[in-house]
């Protein structure tokens, strides 16, 4: 299939774009990259992609196309809140033009990248399936439903609009972040030795490796049009439906000699639940993911003393606030986030 894949130079983007290929796949990126410098080890050998803002693609960017992957976005929770309007402009509608755009063109298929953090603060009891009620209770979190909700508006027998709710990624990817909970914790315990939980280490955080949500939308773009068609999906596996706490441990034991402190302090994201992910299995029979937390944590362990991560690549590159922060000072980008001339 040729396949548009948006947000190509993102921390999941840069992952997924060679399992697509390897899976026999034309693809070409859309990004602005804002994160394309962000790297720990060699540059990645992108697809051919267009440095565009997502709020200015025309149809010509999806001409031709049979598939869109639509990652770009701000992309987590803190991102979302630093600026709600933005995050709604960026997010929803400009998401929502590219899938009008993309359906005007023919396109038959559209992978959405939402997120298990649509579930809010759901708690630990039931285990949420997709048919759970949405509590959203961020920015970042709202805009996934809204353009849930207007792309299932648009699904008709032409155009398969999937939205594939994925839980909290960890892993290596040559575009790093450190702002998602395992990589964080793993880059705390080894530059400190601490692996340090700023909450009581109670809420609920599942986890997916960003292979297995490669593999996820991998399989989903071929998968039988009625087996997906204007579904919802939560992207994981039960396996790691995991605390912070136990996240911790898993960490402080991939990294000899660091330790847990759990601060205790009622944490500043509400934001619990443990998902159930069967539905994609059955939709898609043979997928299940690869990765578990412990093995996602030696892999961090490996990478971050392989390329020699430093504490200041880990508090300002790998952090997204910390990058478009910096931008914005420095003048490169302008208060909506697009680089100045
Ligand atoms: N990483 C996670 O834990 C996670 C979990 C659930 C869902 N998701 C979703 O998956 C997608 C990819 O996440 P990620 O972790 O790779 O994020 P990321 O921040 O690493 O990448 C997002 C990419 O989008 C691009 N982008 C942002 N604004 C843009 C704009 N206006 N125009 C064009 N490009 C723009 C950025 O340059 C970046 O390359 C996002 O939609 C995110 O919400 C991520």
């Amino acid at each position: 299939m040729r396949v548009l894949l948006t947000g190509h130079q993102g921390y999941l983007g840069t992952v997924m774009a060679p399992v697509l290929a390897a899976a026999g796949h034309e693809v070409t990126g859309l990004d602005s990259g804002l994160f394309a410098d962000c790297l720990l080890g060699p540059a990645p050998a992108d697809p051919p992609g267009r440095r565009v803002d997502l709020r200015d693609v025309t149809a010509e960017d999806v001409a031709g196309v049979d598939a869109v992957i639509h990652l770009a976005a701000l992309s987590n929770d803190p991102l979302g809140s630093l600026a709600p309007e933005l995050t709604y402009d960026i997010n929803h509608h400009a998401s929502v033009r590219l899938a009008r755009l993309a359906r005007d063109a023919g396109v038959r298929r559209f992978l959405y990248a939402s997120t298990c953090s649509v579930y809010g603060a759901a708690g630990g009891g039931e285990l949420v399936g997709e048919d759970a009620p949405l509590r959203p209770v961020t920015p970042y979190a709202e805009s996934k439903v809204r353009v849930e909700d207007d792309l299932h508006e648009l699904a008709d027998g032409d155009f398969t609009p999937v939205f594939m709710r994925n839980a909290t990624a960890f892993g290596f990817s040559p575009r790093l972040r450190a702002d998602i909970v395992l990589n964080n914790l793993v880059g705390h315990a080894l530059l400190s030795g601490e692996v340090l939980v700023v909450s009581d280490g109670t809420p609920w955080r599942p986890l997916v490796h960003a292979a297995d949500i490669a593999r996820a939308f991998t399989a989903a773009l071929t998968a039988p049009r009625e087996a997906v068609h204007d579904r919802a999906f939560n992207v994981g596996s039960e396996v790691n439906n995991v605390t912070v706490a136990e996240i911790a441990d898993q960490v402080a034991a991939a990294v000899p000699g660091s330790k847990v402190v759990i601060t205790g302090e009622t944490g500043a994201d509400p934001r619990s639940y443990r998902v159930d992910f069967s539905r994609f299995r059955a939709a898609v029979p043979g997928f299940d993911c690869e990765w578990t937390v412990k093995q996602g944590a030696l892999e961090l362990a490996d990478a971050y003393r392989g390329f020699g991560l430093t504490r200041e690549d880990f508090e300002q590159r790998f952090t997204r606030l910390a990058v478009l922060r910096a931008a914005s000072g420095a003048g490169t980008v302008d208060d909506t986030l697009r680089w100045r001339p």
